[in-house]
C-alpha cells in the first residue's frame, strides 16, 4: 500500500512538483493525496489543482494570533484525509510543539542548506558570504527546535567563485527536486526513521 502523503505549501511548489512527478511511478511507495496551503495566492495550489491532486486552503489569518487553533484545522484536514506523512514544502508557518509532537516521526521538512550549516532564512547568500565552498540542501525529521531534526537526506555542490546569490539557489533548487523525492522514499519505505539511527546511504 502506498503512504498516503500531504505536501504543506506556502507559495511557489516546485518541490511539491517535483513529489506529485516522483509519485506518479507506479513503483513510488507514496501517493500524493493532499496539497494544503496556508495562502489563497500560493501558486502551488493551482499547480496541484491542474494535476489532479485534491487541494485545502487553511488561512492562518482567520485564526488570528492563535496557532494552535490554526494547526487543529490543519490537524483535523489530515486526518479526515488519513494522511500517513506530511512534507513541508515552502511552508511559512512555524509549528508549535503539539503539532509537531503529534506528528513525530511523520513530518518532514527541505531546507536549502548543509544542516546543521545555515539554519532559517537567506542560506545562499550567507553561504557565500562565509565563503562556504559546498552548499546544497537536507531533507530532515522536523522537530519543535527549527531545522534541527535528524538528517533523513542531504546533497551538496561545489560554490563557485563567481556564484551570485540567484544563481547559487537556482543550482540548489534543481538538487531539492531530487532530494526531496528519494528521501520521502526513504521514509515511506520505512528505511529512514526518527531515533532509528542514521538512515541508508542512498
Ligand atoms: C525551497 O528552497 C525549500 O528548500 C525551502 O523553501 C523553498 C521552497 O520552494 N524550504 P518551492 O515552493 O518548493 O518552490
Amino acid at each position: 500500500m502506498k503512504k498516503r502523503v500531504a505536501v504543506l505549501i506556502s507559495g511557489r511548489g516546485s518541490n511539491m512538483a517535483a513529489l506529485i512527478e516522483a509519485a506518479k511511478s507506479a513503483d513510488y511507495p507514496a501517493e500524493i493525496a493532499l496539497v494544503v496551503s496556508n495562502r489563497a495566492d500560493a501558486a502551488g495550489l493551482a499547480h496541484a489543482g491542474e494535476q489532479g491532486i485534491t487541494t485545502a486552503l487553511i488561512d492562518h489569518r482567520e485564526f488570528g494570533d492563535d496557532r494552535e487553533a490554526f494547526e487543529r484545522a490543519l490537524d483535523d484536514t489530515l486526518r479526515a484525509h488519513r494522511i500517513e506523512l506530511v512534507c513541508l514544502a515552502g511552508f511559512m508557518r512555524i509549528l508549535t510543539p503539539w503539532f509537531v509532537g503529534r506528528w513525530s516521526g511523520r513530518l518532514l521538512n527541505i531546507h536549502p542548506a548543509l544542516l546543521p550549516q545555515f539554519k532559517g532564512l537567506d542560506t545562499h547568500r550567507r553561504a557565500i558570504e562565509a565563503g562556504a565552498k559546498r552548499h546544497g540542501a537536507t531533507v530532515h525529521f522536523v522537530v519543535t527546535e527549527l531545522d534541527a531534526g535528524p538528517i533523513i537526506a542531504q546533497e551538496a555542490i561545489d560554490v563557485r567563485n563567481d556564484d551570485t546569490e540567484a544563481a547559487l539557489a537556482e543550482r540548489v533548487l534543481e538538487l531539492e527536486h531530487r532530494l526531496y523525492p528519494r528521501a520521502l522514499r526513504a521514509v515511506a519505505e520505512g528505511r529512514a526513521k526518527l531515533g532509528g539511527g542514521r538512515p541508508d546511504d542512498d
